[in-house]
Order: structure tokens, then C-alpha cells, then sequence
């Protein structure tokens, strides 16, 4: 599968056919790589209704027709001008065309009145990645361990989410195959060094670090 960072916690995951994007804060993201208009999902995977999650997920489902995933409460936000939306809750799978995506708990807000934010574990034909949205460590991450997740994509920034200490504690827990960090340097609040993070990891896990700058993409197999 080819993972190509577009900024904040924006990925493009490409395998085969389908092409999921995760989170397309890109219009008005600082440190996006490209435009909203030139992304062509097939699928797209809102965490939570913060501005820098969900950013241009509806104009980009619109334009190409992509299904989105998203909970309960952000999708039926989503459904008043799209139809094609699939709104699972905490714990629950939804089966796919590619495989399926299950709705992981995230601690934090979900930017809509009742509603809840997320992570994914998407089984992308066969291996599992991990988009952990925006979210603090939880002892949760270990149920995760056992999933042979191959791709880890965890925020590092702090403030908002998990810095780079808990981010390195929740790589022990997940036992990823690779770790993205994400969430960080896309403005001031949030600045890290994602080096030293890759350093750290690397010393203490077997799991393997990825640092991407914007617009880089990295085959995975
Ligand atoms: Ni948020
Ligand atoms: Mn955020």
C-alpha cells in the first residue's frame, strides 16, 4: 500500500482500486502539500468535527461521490448534503469493498453537540492500519496489540493530543509493524521534533518510524 502524507493528519492511502483519505484538513492548512481539488478518494475517514479533522471532507465527497465514515452524530451533519455516508458508532466494524473499518475510542472532543470522536482501524486488503485521530494515551491502546496493526498513524504535538512521551508509550502498547507521527508542526502550539521521537522509538521498540514531511509518500508493504 502506498501511505502519502498530506499534512496535519491527513493521509492518502493507496492499495489497488481504493484510495481512503483520513482527516482532509487542506484548505487553510498551513502545511498541506496539495489542493482539495486534486485529491480523488474513494473513501474518506472523519475522526471528529474539529475544523482540522473534517475540513474539506464534504466539498471533496460531493465533487468524487466518495463514501464517508464518520460516527453517529457528525453524520448526520454530514447526511443534510451527502447521502453517501456511513455512520458507525464506538466498537463497531462496517464491512467494505476493501475490507472493513472499525470506529476506535479517542479521547476527545467530537466538535458536534452529542456527538463523539474516533480513531479507525481499517483492514485495507488485508493489513490494518491505525489512524488514531486526535486523542490523549489510554490504556485501550493495548487491545489494539493483538490486531497486527502494520501501520500506526499517532499524534505527537501535545497540547491538543498525546505528545511525543505518550505517543512512544502507545507505540509499546500497539507493537505496530511501522509508526507516522502526525498532528505536530502544522502550527506553533503543537511544534516537535520529530526526529527525536523517531530516535526514541527506535531505541526502546522494535517498531519500525516513518517521518514524512508534507506531500512524501512511502510504499508499505
Ligand atoms: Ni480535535
Ligand atoms: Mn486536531
Amino acid at each position: 500500500m502506498k501511505v502519502r502524507f498530506i499534512g496535519h493528519s491527513c493521509f492518502l492511502i493507496e492499495d489497488g482500486k481504493y484510495s481512503l483519505l483520513f482527516d482532509p484538513f487542506i484548505t487553510g492548512c498551513p502545511t498541506a502539500a496539495v489542493k482539495a481539488s486534486e485529491v480523488n478518494p474513494t473513501h474518506i475517514l472523519v475522526s471528529h468535527y474539529h475544523g482540522d479533522h473534517k475540513g474539506d471532507a464534504l466539498d471533496i465527497a460531493k465533487r468524487t461521490n466518495a463514501t464517508i465514515f464518520t460516527t453517529n452524530e457528525i453524520g448526520i451533519e454530514f447526511r443534510k448534503s451527502h447521502n453517501n455516508v456511513v455512520a458507525g458508532h464506538i466498537g463497531g466494524k462496517a464491512k467494505t469493498e476493501f475490507g472493513s473499518v472499525k470506529f476506535f475510542q479517542a479521547l476527545h472532543g467530537s466538535g458536534i453537540e452529542g456527538g463523539h470522536a474516533c480513531g479507525f482501524v481499517v483492514d485495507v486488503m488485508g493489513k490494518k492500519i491505525y489512524h488514531a485521530g486526535d486523542t490523549g494515551l489510554t490504556k485501550d491502546m493495548e487491545l489494539l496489540k493483538d490486531q497486527n496493526i502494520h501501520v500506526a498513524l499517532l499524534p505527537i504535538g501535545d497540547f491538543y493530543t498525546m505528545g511525543p512521551e505518550d505517543a512512544l508509550e502507545a507505540v509499546k502498547m500497539i507493537k505496530p509493524e511501522y509508526v507516522i507521527p502526525m498532528h505536530y508542526n502544522t502550527f506553533p502550539l503543537i511544534k516537535q521534533d520529530p526526529q527525536a521521537f523517531a530516535r526514541a522509538v527506535t531505541e526502546q521498540t522494535s517498531t519500525k518510524v516513518v517521518v514524512l514531511n508534507p506531500g512524501e509518500d512511502i510504499e508499505l508493504n
